[in-house]
């Protein structure tokens, strides 16, 4: 089991995604769903801090009979995903990837990905008095969540994204009514 929001469903999502956006991008398709499959494998958020992905994503794929060379092109993009490792991708897979994981982080879901993520942390919904980086699940808000729209690179995960975060905005503009702030 997976409190954190980076379950099985989370995953599927995203190779759902990228699927979608290989529609109207020119990409290796195998490439893209490995890497999607894959994006979480060994994250260090899930790692206690330590970062195992190429590691474990190597293993896993060569237990599964893929070849060395596709390997090291799949870890290569993995490596390009993540939102904390600051990375602007180099390929046409790793953008698709980085978008696919990206809309799955915005939107109904990426409300209830990050409050399930801030609890698993210990972590408050909420605290007026503090708007530091990573004080609430809130605060994530404005530390990443509102942010991704503009950084989508796909035209389709770019429109995509519109409503999802215009859900954020109303979203949290009732959260506030609520808490009378
Ligand atoms: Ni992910």
């Amino acid at each position: 089991m997976d409190g954190t929001g980076h379950d099985y469903f989370h995953v599927a999502r995203v190779v759902q995604h990228a699927n979608k956006l290989l529609e109207t991008e020119t990409a290796d398709h195998f490439l893209v769903n490995l890497a999607a499959w894959t994006h979480d494998l060994g994250d260090y958020k899930l790692h206690a801090g330590v970062d195992k992905s190429t590691q474990m994503i190597s293993a896993f794929l060569s237990s599964i009979g893929v070849t060395a060379s596709v390997i090291n092109q799949v870890t290569e993009i993995v490596s390009q995903v993540s939102f904390s490792k600051g990375r602007t991708p180099t390929s046409a897979e790793a953008r698709i990837v980085q978008d696919a994981d990206r809309l799955d982080a915005i939107g109904a879901i990426g409300i209830a990905r990050c409050f399930a993520y801030g609890g698993s942390t210990g972590n408050l919904l909420f605290n007026p008095e503090d708007n530091t980086p990573n004080a609430s699940s809130i605060q994530h808000f404005y530390d990443k969540l509102l942010l991704l729209k503009d950084l989508m690179h796909t035209p389709t995960a770019r429109q995509m994204a519109l409503q999802r975060h215009q859900f954020m905005e109303d979203y949290l503009r009732q959260f506030y009514f609520e808490a009378c702030y």
